[in-house]
């Protein structure tokens, strides 16, 4: 097993704990009571085997300015379940109508939909409960700016309206430019945002927190053009979600405008320079760039 597999393993450990503690039963100061059906659906939508990959760029961009305590995990623990609550939704029967996500029924085949949403909406809120723990960061005013870049990069001008781009894009033929514009709205931001702040978390100074900011967007890149690559080559037993996905709904990706070769140049021309961005951040650095490699190239 390489270091990297061990280090998703490692971190899936982590974020199950994590992510388990922030949705027991108890219910905390100022709430009433948490409905079993609701927890158990929240539950089926962020323990279900995701890879991680937010949480583990998260903590590598933190480690790489000297910060490795638990306090790194709740925050990364806040991103993923943002992140999974982007997925339940998304996978709803107005959305893409999916019924396979990491391998298992999606929430609301295993539940039903209106308390699909209902687990997303929690999610979603749940993300910015955990970020404002004092754990994530001694100083408030961390902790307030990491809580505004987390609602940029998810709400209108980051996922959400990346993915109301995405759904406007099934009926008309998309640019160049707008394609990479939604891309980097719709799954880029949340993965610029584990890069950026990972390196608040660490006190990195300002140079260097935009020395991750634009690793965090190269990688945002490679990933969906890795995403829309494996919708087209690969199967659904490899994926655990279904593939073919996007030819089927006309939708417009880069790997449609490239096509596969040119694709795969770029994606090398992505490891290349997030490579270069972390080089100099010592042994986490080098990670950084293993995660970078892994990002364009994976096969699942
Ligand atoms: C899938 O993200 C959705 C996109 C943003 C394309 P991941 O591939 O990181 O999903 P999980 O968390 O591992 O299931
Ligand atoms: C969804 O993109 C990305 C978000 C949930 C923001 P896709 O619709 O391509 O993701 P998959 O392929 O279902 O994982
Ligand atoms: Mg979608
Ligand atoms: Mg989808
Ligand atoms: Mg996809």
């Amino acid at each position: 097993m390489s270091w990297l597999d061990e280090a998703l393993r490692d971190m899936t450990q982590r974020m199950d704990v994590a992510i388990r503690a922030a949705l027991s039963p108890e219910p905390r100061a100022g709430e009433l009571m948490r409905p079993e059906r609701l927890l158990a659906a929240m539950q089926h939508g962020t323990l279900n085997g995701g890879k991680r990959l937010r949480p583990l760029l998260m903590s590598e961009c933190a480690a790489a300015f000297g910060r490795a305590d638990d306090g790194v995990l709740v925050a990364a623990a806040a991103l993923e379940c943002l992140h999974s609550y982007s997925l339940v939704h998304d996978d709803l029967p107005a959305m893409d109508d999916d019924d396979l996500r990491r391998g298992q029924p999606t929430v609301h085949k295993a539940f039903d939909e209106a308390t699909a949403i209902l687990a997303g909406d929690s999610l979603l809120t749940l993300a910015f409960d955990l970020i404002a723990e004092p754990s994530v960061h001694p100083d408030a005013a961390v902790r307030l700016r990491l809580s505004q870049d987390l609602a940029r990069a998810a709400g209108v001008g980051g996922m959400a309206g990346g993915q109301m781009l995405d759904l406007q894009a099934e009926h008309r033929t998309l640019g160049e430019e707008e394609i990479r514009t939604l891309q980097a709205m719709k799954t880029g931001a949340l993965l610029r945002y584990a890069c950026e702040a990972g390196a608040r978390l660490g006190n990195a100074s300002p140079e260097d927190v935009a020395r991750l900011r634009r690793y965090g967007e190269v990688i945002g890149l490679a990933f969906q053009l890795a995403d829309d690559l494996l919708d087209l080559e690969a199967t659904p037993e490899v994926m655990g979600k279904a593939t073919g996905k996007d030819a089927e709904a006309g939708k417009a990706t880069l790997v449609s405008l490239y096509g596969a070769d040119r694709t795969r140049q770029i994606l090398a021309g992505l490891v290349e320079e997030a490579t270069t961005l972390v080089a100099g951040l010592g042994p986490a650095g080098e990670r950084l760039a293993g995660i970078a490699a892994f990002v364009a190239f994976r096969s699942h």
